[in-house]
């Protein structure tokens, strides 16, 4: 048995699509635990781009069966056009190897009218930059007892019951923020519909998990999101609704921790965020433009431009004791390439001295800390090409040295290019 969660280890977008797809070769399980169509895992095969949202990112491999898990909100229109998508692509067999848990949380029209009222309500001054897809509300519903599970999908009238007490409960809050409260059949008719082919894929997700982790199956849990945006140990109220943290793959499955053998933190070689809250090490120079346009640095999901900055390791080591981060995978290590010095954050200067943790609570006072950075010499040489350590610059070879010096973690892989072979893969936990 192999038990494997991969998580962000900073607020999300660090190539978690690749690095799951690359691990999952050996997977006979690939699991999403928590968030929804929030995410956007990209994945490139070949010549081909895919971004999956809500489907887990091992769907492209014909052997592993993929599971939604009970810690997610899965809105069913986005799933089945993510389906449809990959079916018109000519990838095949996707819902006999798909199930979901039918304790799953539905993403319903509303919440996403609700999400897109309040963010826009909230405009410049104290909008959270949600991605606007009905996450926030439906954790509510979900927390108030008022939301509509896949599971109900498979009784109409329950359905019914369940949508008007919803409606009934988000009403107020509706009409407050200026829009229209729906009527129950607009959101039952076309749910209904939907749930056509929702309900064959749905199952008890924790017996079967369970089974499949005692039977000697390698399981890969895919986190969603990051770290630093986990609705308990995140940079709050700046944070999604879910469990992000590698915690949160036995809660939202359904097993026990003790089952999770090995996890693995997936950071990026810099920093980047979207949507508002703090960054302290946020750059609005020459450096931070060479990260987004090199990196490409803009939302898979939303489009939007991310926020870019150096490499932050007291928040690397924040994440790796929050996740009990066991090896690093380091992302976009060739996006570095051609910057002249590299800076990383090694410890922040607080009112209460210098300290090398995450000073996360001192963050919501804008100007109470100082980062403190430690400058190395960067590389020209293209990386992409590099398939073993020693292959890459020396300077690189130092960079990555230093990084898993300073948190105490081994490095497991490093990517160098957003191909499945631009990697240097140095450790599997799966083998
Ligand atoms: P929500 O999850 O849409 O409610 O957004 C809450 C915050 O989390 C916003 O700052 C989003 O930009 C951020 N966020 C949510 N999902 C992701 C993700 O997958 N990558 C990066 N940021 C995310």
């Amino acid at each position: 048995m192999s038990a494997v969660v991969i998580v962000g280890a900073q607020w999300g977008d660090e190539g978690k699509g690749k690095v799951v797809d690359l691990y999952t070769e050996r997977a006979d399980w690939v699991i999403r635990y928590g968030g929804g169509p929030n995410a956007g895992h990209t994945l490139v095969v070949g010549d081909e781009k895919i971004v999956v949202r809500l489907l887990p990112s091992g769907i492209l491999r014909e052997g592993t069966r993929c599971v939604l898990g009970q810690g997610m909100v899965i809105d069913p229109a986005v799933l089945l056009s993510e389906i449809d998508e990959l079916v018109r692509r000519g990838r095949n067999g996707i819902e006999k190897r798909l199930l979901i848990s039918d304790r799953a949380h539905l993403i319903l029209p509303y919440h996403i009218t609700i999400d897109c009222l309040r963010e826009a309500k909230a405009a410049a001054c104290n909008a959270l930059g949600t991605t606007k897809k009905g996450i926030g509300p439906t954790y509510e519903d979900k927390a108030r007892r008022t939301g509509i599970r896949t599971g109900d999908l498979r009784d109409p009238v329950r359905l019914r019951e369940r949508i008007a007490l919803a409606i009934e409960a988000w009403a107020p809050t509706i009409v407050a923020l200026g829009g229209e409260v729906p009527e129950i059949d607009a959101i039952l008719k076309p749910l209904l519909e939907l749930a056509e082919r929702i309900v064959p894929l749905l199952s008890s997700v924790s017996l079967i998990v369970d089974k499949a982790l005692r039977d000697g199956a390698h399981v890969v849990f895919e986190g969603a999101q990051g770290t630093l945006l986990d609705i308990d140990h995140g940079t709050y109220p700046f944070v999604t609704s879910s469990s992000a943290v590698s915690g949160g793959a036995a809660i939202g499955v359904g097993v026990g921790p003790n089952r999770i053998r090995n996890i693995i933190g997936i950071t990026k070689a810099y920093t980047t965020r979207v949507g508002a809250g703090p960054f302290p090490t946020e750059l609005d120079d020459a450096d931070g433009i060479h990260l987004r346009e090199v990196g490409a640095e803009f939302g898979s999901v939303t489009g939007r431009p991310r926020r870019t900055g150096w490499l932050d390791l007291p928040a690397l080591r924040y994440a790796a004791r929050v996740d009990g981060i066991d090896g690093l995978a380091i992302t976009k290590l060739d996006v570095l390439t051609g910057m002249q010095r590299l800076r990383i954050c090694v410890a922040y200067d607080t009112p209460a001295g210098r300290t090398d943790d995450f000073p996360i609570d001192d963050m919501e006072v804008p100007g109470r800390i100082t980062p403190v950075y430690h400058d190395m010499n960067g590389w020209n040489e293209t990386l992409c090409n590099a398939r073993r350590l020693d292959s890459l610059p020396g300077k690189a070879r130092a960079y990555l040295d230093f990084i898993s010096e300073q948190t105490g973690i081994p490095l497991y892989l490093v990517s160098v290019g957003p191909k499945r072979d631009e990697t240097v893969m140095l450790h599997n936990p799966l083998i």
